[in-house]
């Protein structure tokens, strides 16, 4: 049995505009050219998705696909003209507004896309802010914000205020304020797209470990297709509102499901999300080192190419084949 999700959207829309809600209730499966005939905007169109606990679930799309909007969905922070949202198996969309931010509160966690620092508080006091907001007195509040500093590698910078941090640190406050909270559920909205290559590698690096450490449920936006690799567990691609394909970004690549999504991942390089276990042949007996089956070729080509001891590899019709034994 497949364990509930964490969070499932079912056909959810939204559409900007003048009575969209009545549109949508008179016209319940519209398409795209009717939606804006009628002078509205598809910001989101009958998406589904099951998001699993633990995953890190990336949505990619281009600008104005509808990411942000979906994502806001989530939370409720923009309420869906259409559709159910459930997260623990709780309808978020039947929920009070008092419960709302309860959950809001104790439950999720936001970086927005442009977020910003309270200029005239510390980093200290900056990740504790919302600590208060639940209820913790300020010394509690300040003594978790500094643990959770330490987490995201700020140690010694607590009494700096945001102007005299550069913008990496500053998103390594937004982020530790963000997880200050202990969200189950983290939204990220392009949350490194400030950043230059170098250092968004990095935070993408500390990102990873911190998912190592605490397991979170994550919903990912990104615009950069190298980066949804490094981190997604599945990864969705949206075009005008609507989610094209849900897969692994290996699947993506492999099967796109459409032209476009096709064309949207062609400059992917494959090394890097083709895992062994395709193209090599599993439990063959062998004299070298185990390679994980879920390896990316990109990670064992150098094993491949200069081998100690070398390794029998041969090349077959199916692909790239060997001896070596393959971990599954
Ligand atoms: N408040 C609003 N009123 C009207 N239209 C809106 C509103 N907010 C968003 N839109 C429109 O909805 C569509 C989706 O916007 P959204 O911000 O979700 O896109 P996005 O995929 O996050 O884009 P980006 O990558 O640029 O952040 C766009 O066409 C946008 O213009
Ligand atoms: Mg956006």
């Amino acid at each position: 049995m497949t364990p509930s999700p964490k969070l499932l959207c079912r056909n959810v829309w939204k559409l900007y505009g003048a009575k969209a809600d009545d549109y949508l209730s008179q016209t319940p499966h519209p398409d795209l050219e009717g939606i804006r005939n009628a002078g509205l905007i598809p910001a989101v169109r009958d998406v589904n998705i099951a998001i699993r606990d633990g995953e890190i679930f990336v949505i990619m799309g281009l600008s104005g696909s509808g990411k942000s909007t979906l994502v806001r969905c989530m939370s409720r922070l923009i309420e869906p003209t259409a559709g159910e949202i459930f997260l623990d198996g709780q309808d978020l969309l039947k929920a009070s507004e008092k419960e709302l931010i309860q959950i809001r509160r104790h439950k999720m966690g936001m970086v927005f896309q442009h977020f910003a620092l309270l200029p005239h508080l510390t980093a200290l006091q900056n990740v504790a802010f919302p600590l208060t907001i639940q209820g913790l007195s300020k010394s509690d509040a300040e003594s978790r914000a500094g643990e959770v500093i330490e987490l995201v590698g700020l140690k010694g910078r607590e009494r700096y205020f945001p102007r005299q941090l550069s913008g990496g640190q500053q998103q390594r406050v937004g982020i530790a304020r963000s997880l200050a909270v202990e969200p189950e559920l983290w939204f990220l909205d392009e949350p490194f797209s400030a950043l230059d290559p170098l250092i968004r590698r990095e935070m993408q690096d500390e990102f990873l470990r911190l998912q190592g450490l605490l397991k979170k449920t994550i919903v990912f936006i990104t615009h950069d297709f190298d980066e949804a690799i490094r981190l997604a567990d599945r990864i969705a691609i949206m075009k005008d509102g609507a989610i094209i394909q849900v897969a692994t970004p290996e699947d993506l690549v492999l099967h796109p499901a459409s032209d476009y999504v096709q064309e949207f991942t062609r400059h992917v390089p494959r090394d890097k999300v083709v895992s062994v276990a395709t193209v090599m042949d599993a439990g063959a007996k062998g004299t070298g080192p185990g390679i994980a089956a879920s390896a990316r070729i990109s990670e064992v080509a150098a094993q491949v190419v200069a081998p100690t001891p070398r390794l029998p590899w041969s090349m077959t019709p199916a692909g790239l084949s060997g001896r070596s034994t393959l971990r599954r």
